[in-house]
């Protein structure tokens, strides 16, 4: 393992997953030198904290990245876009949090547990899965290694902070507007969800919300198709059939899943439950007898992803059922992306592109 020592960017440490990304950093195994905080010109000049020192936010700009080694990107996909190829070019590793390079053929979709193979051909950005793909990655993959998986049924129940600051803020405030001033759910004015950059708003407290992101051609939502897409290339099977309902609660953090799959071979649950609890990152909590299961109130906080409810199906053969949480911003998230940090350390993949693609 390299000895250097890493000047770390965080593109966005003023968001949501950013004030994630700092904690995640402060506690990591990675040799760190320097912490650069980049936000906007909005936050630009504001002081964050890192280890008790006092950062102050710098704007983004091409010229950021002089200096960086790795750059933690988590500001919105047209902020990717823009100067991701400019870190590359200064000589760093980027690690983006956005859908913006996900799906691009010279791009590893990483989630260390399951795929830090694929580490090896970078080629200076690494894409981190969306948040409810993580944490069904790690619920499945054990089992796919295992018995195989045909097909994967997936509803979400997500909590609002996958959809950035302003949207547990605006959660907060109408759940206070019902509460404390009588007003009536259907008349709250909302701003942001379910989708920011979309047309009509509807309010989320005392609701559920069908629709994260925007809708695409098929009647899919984006959130749903990301599901799809990126679970067919980070288990590099074209072939697994996935289909996914993606629905918006009022939870401020951690992601819930019901999940239905379709073992290759079949498998008894006792021997499902005992691939899940020797896989990192997975946490078994299932006892019926004692009412154990996973909790999004629980997961808070957790790096790990937290697994229960598995039962046979009743009339499919190989169907499983299961219920999945795990924190959003850090496993979903700031987590994700630090652990591939160091997983990139850990194989000496921590270096400049030569042959740039982007
Ligand atoms: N929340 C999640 O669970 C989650 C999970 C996975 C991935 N993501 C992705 O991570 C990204 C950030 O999400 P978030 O929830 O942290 O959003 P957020 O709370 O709204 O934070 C957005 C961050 O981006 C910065 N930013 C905005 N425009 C910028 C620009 N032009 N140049 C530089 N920085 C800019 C903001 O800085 P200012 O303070 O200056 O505005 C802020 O730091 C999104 O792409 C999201 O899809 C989020």
């Amino acid at each position: 393992m390299s000895e250097r020592k890493y000047t770390v960017a965080v593109v966005g440490a003023s968001g949501a997953v950013g004030a994630r990304m700092i904690k995640m950093l402060e506690a990591s195994s990675l040799p760190i030198k320097a912490v650069r905080l980049l936000a906007s010109s909005r936050s630009a000049g504001n002081v964050l904290k890192y280890k008790n020192q006092d950062i102050t936010v710098e704007e983004t700009t091409e010229e950021s990245f002089a200096g960086v080694d790795i750059a933690l990107f988590s500001a919105g996909g047209s902020v990717s876009a823009k100067y991701a190829p400019h870190a590359v070019k200064a000589g760093a590793v980027v690690v983006d949090n956005t859908s913006h390079f996900r799906m691009n053929e010279n791009v590893p979709l990483v989630v260390p547990e399951v795929n830090a193979a694929a580490l090896k051909e970078h080629k200076g950005i690494i894409a981190c899965p969306n948040c409810s793909t993580i944490q069904m990655m790690i619920a499945l993959e054990p089992i796919r290694q295992a018995f195989g998986i045909e097909r994967i049924i997936v509803s979400t129940y997500q909590a609002v902070s996958g959809a950035g600051a302003r949207a547990i803020a605006e959660t907060e405030n109408q759940l206070r507007e019902v509460l404390n001033d009588g007003v009536n759910p259907k008349d709250l004015v909302a701003e942001i969800l379910p989708s920011a950059g979309d047309v009509r708003h509807y309010p989320i407290a005392f609701n559920a919300l069908p629709q994260i992101d925007v809708f695409t051609d098929n009647d899919y939502t984006y959130e749903e198709m990301k599901m799809t897409n990126e679970t067919k290339k980070i288990m590099s099977d074209e072939a697994i059939k996935v289909t996914a309902t993606c629905v918006r609660i009022p939870v401020l953090s951690a992601h819930s899943e019901s999940i239905y799959i379709e073992t290759k071979e079949a498998a008894e649950i006792a021997a499902i439950k005992e691939v899940i609890k020797n896989f990192p990152g997975a946490v078994l909590e299932d006892n019926p007898a004692m009412q154990t299961y996973p909790q999004a109130v629980n997961a808070v906080g957790k790096k790990e992803t937290f697994i229960g409810r598995i039962r046979k199906d009743l009339d499919v053969p190989n169907g499983v059922h299961m219920w999945v949480v795990s924190d959003n911003l850090l496993k979903g998230a700031a987590w994700n992306s630090v652990q591939i940090a160091e997983t990139l350390h850990e194989l000496d993949l921590v270096r400049k592109t030569e042959t740039l693609v982007f």
